[in-house]
């Protein structure tokens, strides 16, 4: 009880992203009281939804609302990548096998005020199966009982299936899309994957858009993310199909439509 986790965010973004972050933010608070527990995912990885992520629950949770942030990409996760944080700590793959026995164990407070996360944990063979299994479904009632919204990370849904069954249990999701980077044909495939679990699609982000005399923040995001490649760091994918689909948007990329 009581742990709390510091969170250095080294890469805030310049006026624009944040006005943009502000944008969506407001979006989703009058998308409607019964859109609280909302997926964020995308096509591929690198496209930034761990960011997006990250910067809508800090800006949610500064506009004085309960947040609660849930790391859910137990394959590749962003808060032990960027920020550091030790992968001894209690996460939610502890806490869905049962190694952990109760959610305030996983639940942190951060150096943020109304802003709490659960970390994806240690690596574990089966997200897919933890994440759609009824465990999950029953944190999530819960703890959207104590917070005003609830923000969830997941893997890349062009690649792996883990988003699709955490969209299960999420009334909302927001997809989010590098500008130039994915074909018309796999955004539609994911929405529609998105779709069929009955989740709504509050909204797209276009991330990445270049601006005339403007820079891309950051600018340290360098060369070509595996797309097509292994998904996580310990090159799972888990599900065949998810491969194959991956595999024939590659081959379509680039073509028109
Ligand atoms: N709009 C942006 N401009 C510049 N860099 C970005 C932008 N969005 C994300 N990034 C950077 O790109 C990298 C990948 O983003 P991330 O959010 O981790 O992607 P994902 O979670 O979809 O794999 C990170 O280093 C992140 O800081
Ligand atoms: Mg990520």
């Amino acid at each position: 009880m009581g742990h709390q986790i510091i969170i250095d965010d080294k890469n805030s973004g310049d006026f624009f992203y944040r006005e943009a972050i502000k944008t969506l933010r407001a979006n989703i608070q009058f998308a409607g009281r019964r859109r609280r527990v909302i997926l964020i995912t995308s096509v591929f990885s690198g496209e930034g939804k761990s960011d997006t992520t990250f910067h809508l629950a800090a800006e949610m949770a500064g506009a004085g609302k309960k947040v609660l942030m849930i790391d859910a990409d137990i394959r590749n996760s962003m808060l032990v990548n960027r920020f550091g944080i030790e992968q001894s700590m209690a996460g939610l793959s502890e806490y869905l096998s049962g190694q952990v026995e109760t959610e305030e164990e996983i639940i942190y407070s951060t150096n943020y005020d109304n802003l709490d996360i659960i970390i994806a944990g240690a690596y574990a063979p089966n997200p897919a199966e933890m994440l759609s299994d009824t465990p999950f479904e029953d944190l999530l009632k819960k703890e959207a009982e104590k917070y005003d919204y609830i923000f969830i990370d997941s893997p890349p849904l062009g690649q792996v299936i883990d988003a699709a069954m955490i969209a299960q249990f999420c009334n909302g999701a927001i997809m989010v899309i590098e500008s130039g980077a994915v074909s018309y044909r796999a955004a539609q495939k994911v929405k529609e994957q998105l779709e069929r679990t009955g989740c709504t699609i509050l909204g797209v982000v276009l991330n990445r858009v270049e601006r005339a005399g403007g820079t891309r923040y950051g600018g340290k995001y360098g060369g070509k993310y595996g797309k097509y490649g292994k998904y996580g760091k310990y090159g799972k994918y888990g599900e065949e199909k998810m491969k194959e689909s991956a595999a024939e948007t590659a081959g379509k990329e680039g073509q028109a439509g």
